[in-house]
């Protein structure tokens, strides 16, 4: 047996090299095609002459007790036509799974996978055991008294995957992916009361304690020092400074190098150009780019990928005060461009800036950032899907592919010469927006990043769409979603591959 400890929920995943008839536990769930039930299955549903009663159909369960059997119940959950299932359903019937025990109350749970079917039965079992481990995150941990319907239930404890196949390392590596996510989750949920700028950092650097990364914090004296008036005029008009850190994945090491630069806005009010009430609460998430990478760096170390790796973020409040940055305002940035600042609530870019030029001076061969930019996003591809960008089509192709496997999709945006012309600025070097119209705001806030890449290779993911689940599916509730993690450390795997 191969147990695999989890961080954020307290779970264990297993491994178990064995027939499924051998498995103790007090459910085995079995997903099945329709019309494509085991014949075992089948057999038991007979049995108990309720064989009209599943035959697979997508959404459909059964939940069979079988007395004299090792595992108590069988749990049967239908993904429908073989045809059309894809690794995603595997994945929506762990987070069901998951439902299903803790409304159970099954202590112990287990996983058998039929042999007979077209997808890779190991991604098959991994994206399984994501779906699970996903649901198994509690979100309403400022909640200080129990449901009176939940005080008596147990909680899920242990999943155990069995099979006469080896697959603990697709089981292991599902379960590091999804707990790498529901790290993401669980710090974004964190409002900007207790999740400031220091706090950012205070988390990087218990990220990189744990796993011997190297991280440094640069104060806000220190980005004065270094020229970084993107990041200072952003976080001007708060009470809590301005913040810059970078952390190193093998940094030593003679390997590839990727820089990955995300977006930190604890709070984005808009500043001067203030939002309107309605909705501002969701503008916690705005720190949601950086603390993907940071999740991103998590499963790195844990997978230990061959890989160099370099996280850049500078974290800010974005506040209005007597003391805020004004439209109008002009600054300058780490590698000498001016901007000029027409719009506060354009701040995102303006901190990136900084970021992305500081991570250029470490020369990687691939820059990629990750921000919840523009609220345009959503506009473009609505919640499904993340904006994508970027100067280099080998990694622009990986980067679908493995939004494809991992459903965390993106989709390209034209870079043409015409969006750069349109943030030039009259009297600096670029403006903060495009049109006042928000014509193309997607693309002209992904050029705007663009100015500070140094020519060097660049991939951008606005995330803004995707940040935060307002439509629940089987393994993500309502809150904060973490998506980007799965995909960009799949994309970094495969990058580092292939050079
Ligand atoms: N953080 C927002 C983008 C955003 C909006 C993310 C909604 C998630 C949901 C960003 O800083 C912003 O305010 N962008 C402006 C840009 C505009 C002023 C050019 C926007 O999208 O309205
Ligand atoms: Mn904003
Ligand atoms: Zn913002």
């Amino acid at each position: 047996m191969v147990t695999f400890e989890t961080g954020c929920i307290k779970m264990k995943i297993n491994f178990e090299k064995k027939n499924f008839d051998e498995v103790s536990a007090e459910a085995l769930f079995v997903p099945c095609m329709k019309k494509r039930i085991p014949s075992w299955a089948a057999e038991m549903l007979k049995e108990a002459g309720v064989e009209k009663d599943f035959d697979g159909s997508k959404g459909k369960r059964y939940l069979l007790p079988v007395p004299g059997k090792t595992y108590k119940r069988l749990m049967l959950i239908g993904l429908g036509k073989e045809e059309k299932v894809k690794l995603e359903g595997f994945r929506l019937a762990g987070g069901k799974a998951y439902g299903i025990a803790k409304g159970n109350g099954l202590e112990k749970c287990a996983l058998w996978v039929n042999e007979r079917m077209e997808l890779s039965k190991g991604s098959a079992i991994q994206a399984f055991v994501e779906g699970f481990v996903l649901k198994g995150l509690k979100l309403d941990v400022y909640k200080t008294q129990e449901k009176e319907e939940d005080e008596d239930k147990k909680e899920v404890k242990t999943l155990v995957v069995v099979s006469e196949e080896d697959f603990s390392r697709q089981v292991r590596e599902g379960t590091i992916l999804a707990e790498s996510q529901n790290y993401v989750r669980r710090l974004d949920l964190e409002p900007s009361n207790v999740m400031t700028p220091q706090r950012m950092a205070d988390e990087a650097l218990m990220l990189a304690k744990k796993y011997g990364m190297d991280c440094r914090v640069y104060s806000m004296g220190e980005l004065e020092k270094k020229g970084m008036g993107g990041i200072l005029s952003v976080g001007k008009g708060s009470a809590k400074p301005p913040v810059l850190v970078r952390m190193t994945y093998n940094g030593e090491k003679k390997l590839p190098h990727i820089a990955l630069v995300g977006k930190a806005i604890t709070f984005d009010s808009g500043g001067i150009s203030l939002k309107p009430g309605k909705g501002m609460a969701s503008m916690k998430y705005d720190k949601s780019g950086a603390l993907v990478l940071m999740g991103v760096m998590r499963a790195l170390a844990e997978l230990k990928v061959p890989v160099k790796a370099t996280l850049v973020f500078g974290a800010a409040e974005n506040m209005p005060d007597g003391n805020a940055t004004n439209p109008g305002d002009v600054v300058k940035t780490f590698n000498g461009k001016t901007i000029e600042i027409l719009n506060t609530d354009a701040e995102g870019r303006v901190c990136l800036a900084d970021s992305v030029a500081y991570a250029a001076t470490k020369k990687p061969e691939l820059i990629v950032d990750v921000a919840t930019l523009t609220g345009a996003a959503n506009i473009v591809l609505g919640r499904h899907g993340i904006c994508m960008m970027g100067t280099e089509g080998s990694a622009l192709k990986s980067f679908e592919k493995c939004g494809q496997e991992t459903y965390e999709r993106v989709w390209p945006l034209p870079i043409w010469e015409e969006y750069s012309e349109m943030i030039k600025s009259d009297i600096a070097d670029v403006k903060n927006i495009g049109s006042e119209h928000g014509e193309a705001g997607t693309i002209t806030a992904g050029m705007f990043i663009k100015e500070f890449t140094e020519g060097l290779p660049w991939i951008h993911l606005d995330i803004a769409s995707v940040d935060l689940i307002e439509h629940p599916n089987a393994y993500l509730p309502k809150g904060p979603a973490g998506r980007g993690v799965r995909l960009i450390t799949s994309f970094v795997r495969e990058w580092a591959q292939k050079k």
